[in-house]
């Protein structure tokens, strides 16, 4: 058994074969309509204001820290952690020249390095999935938040897939496959009673159903790629049934019945003040 396509690589980039191949999916996902949208959705409930410290927790390359930095100015100070070398470097490589009040650290989500009360806005976008422990995290980051401070956070659910097209039978042990490749599958879905529970007050849930019905789109190719080797790889599926499923969600979307459906969950809330 490969043990590289039992978990996702997101969850220990630069132990990965190619850590900078995650630098250009990153690229090409922050490009989409779809993840452009569900950033600015962050953006605005989060709030952030001129002055403002923030902290991208899972940061990436640092995209949105840059975004985040031309808007809180000189006297504000965007910070951004990730588990992955390959990505800080990449993000201070990025940062340079720019003259923005950008920091980057390599740092466990699960174990911030930060004071208490240390930032007006903390976001997280697609790495709760990737953690054993996402309770713990949530928990260090109201830590770092100040009082009032606004946390924003979207991850899918990946219990909610539903794929349309090909044998049932065949493809729920896929898409169950899919799921136990991430850590923490079910986070978004478990992410508004985790609010809750940790107190926070003005608590809003946007649920996002991601609908993909185009077979011939690359990036389809290679989402529906990663239901299918893994599979075949631990012999959960033979290869000439991988290969057919595959076929026969082409004949779907030939007659227009292919669909791919995920529900991104965002997640808002504040620190209470007092
Ligand atoms: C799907 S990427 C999302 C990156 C960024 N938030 C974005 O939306 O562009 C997940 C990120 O989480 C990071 N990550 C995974 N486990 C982590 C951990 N324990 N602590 C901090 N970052 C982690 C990965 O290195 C990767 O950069």
């Amino acid at each position: 058994m490969q043990t590289s396509l039992v978990e996702s690589g997101y969850s220990n980039i630069d132990n990965t074969n190619n850590p900078t191949k995650y630098v250009r999916r990153l690229d090409k996902q922050g490009a989409t309509n779809l993840w452009q949208g569900v950033k600015a959705q962050m953006l605005s409930l989060l709030e952030v204001g001129k002055g403002d410290s923030v902290i991208d927790v899972g940061c990436g390359t640092g995209s949105d820290v840059r975004a985040i930095a031309q808007i809180v100015g000189e006297n504000g100070r965007v910070v951004g952690v990730d588990s992955s070398t390959t990505m800080i470097q990449e993000a201070l490589q990025r940062a340079k020249g720019l003259n923005l009040p950008t920091e980057f650290y390599v740092g466990d989500a699960e174990n911030l390095e930060f004071p208490d009360n240390s930032f007006d806005c903390c976001r997280v976008e697609r790495v709760l999935q990737h953690l054993h422990n996402p309770q713990q995290s949530l928990l260090e980051i109201v830590r770092v938040a100040n009082l009032g401070a606004r946390i924003v956070i979207v991850e899918p659910d990946y219990g909610s897939i539903k794929i349309e097209g090909a044998d049932p039978t065949v493809t729920s042990k896929l898409i169950k496959r899919r799921c136990s490749h991430f850590r923490s599958p079910n986070i978004g879905m478990q992410l508004p009673l985790l609010y809750k529970r940790l107190e926070l007050e003005k608590i809003a849930v946007t649920v996002t159903p991601v609908v993909n019905d185009n077979f011939e789109d690359n990036h389809e190719k290679f989402l529906l790629s990663k239901y299918v080797e893994p599979a075949v790889t631990i012999g959960l599926v033979s290869a000439q049934e991988g290969s057919k499923w595959i076929n026969d969600l082409k004949g779907a979307a030939d007659q227009g019945n292919y669909r791919h459906t995920i529900s991104l969950f965002l997640v808002s809330g504040r620190k209470p003040d007092v």
